[in-house]
């Protein structure tokens, strides 16, 4: 038994509680501090489950890597569902306060970035540390890739040993390559599972995105952005965006 250890002190709730500060008296705020403060703490866990998934995928365990897995488009889940809430705050309650945000937006969240960084998508500003660091290494794509490989399938050099930090582009070897996984479930059983997995965690990443721009638009219809991009239509070009395009083209193979 830990001496002195108490709900509060274990969850630090003293600096967890003491850490919405609404720069406005409008009631709102505090809920737009609390979604935005509890998707960053479910990015941390997403990106840890993210950095285990990837040592275990490099070290051939996929078996072991798909608890992580689901647990992250589970959370990704969670987060998509948030948009419930924020959907009772309207335009009226967020133009009282937007104005005190000033150029700040989720379009800076350096988790976020590391998140899709992980994942295999690296087009945009990749400009937070975490963000530049994850960059450097391979994505849980390319960490796939390498597994299929091992497993005997032909991946086109070309994946293997590509510039990780460059944006991924999506190959017809690779696609290929996966194809055949798709066509003989039975003969490669954990890669197939593994493939399905990653395309549940794309499904749900581009879940979450078309709740943001549809939530924004219901919210500041075709205002700019507090971040500085056209707003909705910047959104709108984010949502074809995957971390695994060949495992969504090579269905058309099938
Ligand atoms: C009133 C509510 C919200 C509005 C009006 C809004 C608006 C926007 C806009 C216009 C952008 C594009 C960048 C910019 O110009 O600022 C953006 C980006 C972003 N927002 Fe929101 N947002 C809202 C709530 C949220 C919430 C609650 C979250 C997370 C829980 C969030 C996360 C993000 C992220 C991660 C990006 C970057 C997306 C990307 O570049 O792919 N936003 N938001």
């Amino acid at each position: 038994m830990a001496d002195g250890v108490t709900y509060d002190s274990y969850l630090r709730l003293d600096a967890i509680l003491s850490a919405q500060e609404p720069k406005s008296d409008r009631h709102d705020e505090l809920l737009f501090i609390v979604i935005h403060q509890t998707k960053e703490l479910w990015l941390k866990q997403i990106i840890a489950e993210l950095e285990l998934a990837l040592d275990l995928v490099r070290g051939d365990r996929l078996t072991e890597a798909y608890k992580g897995l689901a647990r992250v488009s589970r959370i990704q889940a969670v987060m998509t569902l948030s948009w419930d809430v924020l959907t009772t705050m309207t335009p009226a309650d967020y133009t009282r306060f937007r104005h005190v945000l000033g150029t700040s937006s989720g379009f800076q969240s350096d988790q976020f970035r590391t998140v899709e960084v992980m994942l295999g998508v690296r087009e945009g500003p990749m400009l937070g540390p975490m963000t530049i660091d994850a960059a450097a290494r391979p994505s849980l794509w390319d960490e796939a890739n390498a597994a299929a490989a091992r497993a005997g399938l032909p991946v086109p050099d070309a994946a293997l040993t590509r510039d990780w930090a460059k944006p991924y582009r999506a190959d017809g070897g690779v696609e290929a390559a996966w194809a055949e996984v798709y066509r003989a479930p039975d003969t490669y059983w954990a890669l197939y599972q593994l493939a399905e997995k990653l395309v549940d965690i794309d499904d749900a990443m581009a879940s979450w995105r078309h709740r943001h721009v549809l939530t924004v638009s219901r919210i500041i219809g075709g205002k700019r952005g507090t971040g500085g991009t056209a707003g909705v239509p910047y959104l709108e070009s984010t949502l074809t965006k995957r971390a695994f395009p060949e495992l969504w083209s090579l269905r058309t193979l099938l």
